[in-house]
């Protein structure tokens, strides 16, 4: 019999006390300014991520579990930084056999039925038989499409959550139809098959069956731009295409160049016009994506209508237009102000860090 949940992130208000399960996505053990250790971690179930604290025996209670972990966790939810912040009272580990790993993994809010549908009927009108027998080939097996359809988009940012592959890729063929009706001069094909192939190493790069959602020792590795293109010429092997084929090329080229530039992990820069619109609907879908998440989670905290700063983007954002302005004493009245602690960080949109791949 699995144990009760209990407390669900997205419930939690500072001033409550809390129990319940939760996995440990971060855990560190720092030094507090007058000396004394104290464990940061990150909480997270299917509805979301918060920070907690403890302070109490810090050193001994880092023993006793890992990231990964399910705990059970009595807590005082706090306001810190304005966010709300856990202070633990009592943390020990849950026996895996106790709970059920669907609580804890964050699920896609969007349709996937439809979005599968949109990206077979898209599969189906490529007309370029190169392509068309590529995606077939790939796509022809069971285990990689339904990790296509399970598989987040990422371990954090944007569509990081089960499902988040395929609604972000359905999300892009939409796009790609769009830009397409407009500018006749893209390969329509090119660009629906990069929709569907461009984070396709993903389904290998991460892993999501047990929470949290991580890398893989290859994903680390490699990256899901080289395990991506590495699928395609393998499926290129398999059907008799030569890997140097003109279409082929065009395809693994808009791949590799997603990215936009090589400090964020493309090797090359786009160099076509399918590559360049590519880049920019693949990273338009992301951010806006991670903006919808973030606008979601700011609305648990009432009123609202700032965000934290967001040091990826280096600004604040102004998400919601329906609330008084709640403008913060910390920032300036265009929400321009940096706080002395932000280290100016590039925009590695589709990175975890500046030397790593997400
Ligand atoms: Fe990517
Ligand atoms: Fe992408």
């Amino acid at each position: 019999m699995t144990m009760e949940k209990g407390a669900m992130v997205t419930d939690i208000k500072p001033g409550q006390k809390v129990k319940g399960l939760f996995c440990v996505a971060s855990k560190a053990l720092r030094t507090a300014k007058n000396g004394s250790p104290f464990l940061t971690l990150t909480l997270l179930d299917k509805t979301g991520n918060i920070e907690a604290r403890i302070w109490d025996n810090a050193e001994a209670v880092n023993g006793e579990f890992e990231k990964g972990n399910i705990i059970f966790v009595e807590a005082d939810a706090t306001e810190f930084a304005g966010r709300c912040q856990l202070k633990i009272n009592r943390a020990e580990r849950a026996e895996a056999k106790d709970i059920d790993p669907a609580d804890f993994l964050p699920e896609s809010p969007a349709d996937l039925e439809k979005a599968w549908r949109t990206c077979r009927k898209a599969m189906n009108e490529v007309a370029d038989d190169i392509l068309c027998a590529i995606l077939k080939e790939i796509f022809r097996h069971r285990e990689t499409s339904q990790a296509f359809r399970n598989a987040p988009a990422a371990k954090k940012m944007h569509h990081a959550y089960i499902g988040g592959l395929l609604e972000h890729s359905a999300s892009l063929i939409e796009l790609a139809r769009l830009i397409t009706g407009k500018y006749s001069q893209l390969d329509r094909d090119i660009l629906i098959s990069a929709c569907l192939l461009h984070d396709i190493g993903k389904i290998r790069e991460l892993t999501w069956e047990h929470p949290p959602i991580d890398y893989s020792d290859e994903g680390r590795l490699l990256g899901h731009i080289s395990l991506g293109v590495q699928m395609v010429d393998l499926a290129c092997v398999d059907i008799g295409i030569k890997t140097d084929n003109e279409k082929v090329r065009a395809l693994k080229h808009v791949i590799l160049s997603h990215h936009g530039q090589r400090e964020f992990g493309s090797p090359v820069l786009p160099m076509t016009e399918e590559a360049m619109v590519f880049h920019m609907i693949d990273d338009l879908d992301a951010k806006l994506n991670y903006l919808a998440g973030l606008k979601a989670s700011m609305e648990q905290e009432e009123g609202c209508s700032w965000s934290t700063y967001q040091h990826l983007f280096e600004r604040y954002f102004y998400l919601s237009n329906n609330r008084k302005n709640q403008i913060g004493e910390t920032m300036d009245r265009r929400g321009r102000k940096e706080p002395k602690s932000a280290a100016a960080q590039p925009l590695l949109w589709d990175m975890d860090k500046p030397t790593g791949n997400k």
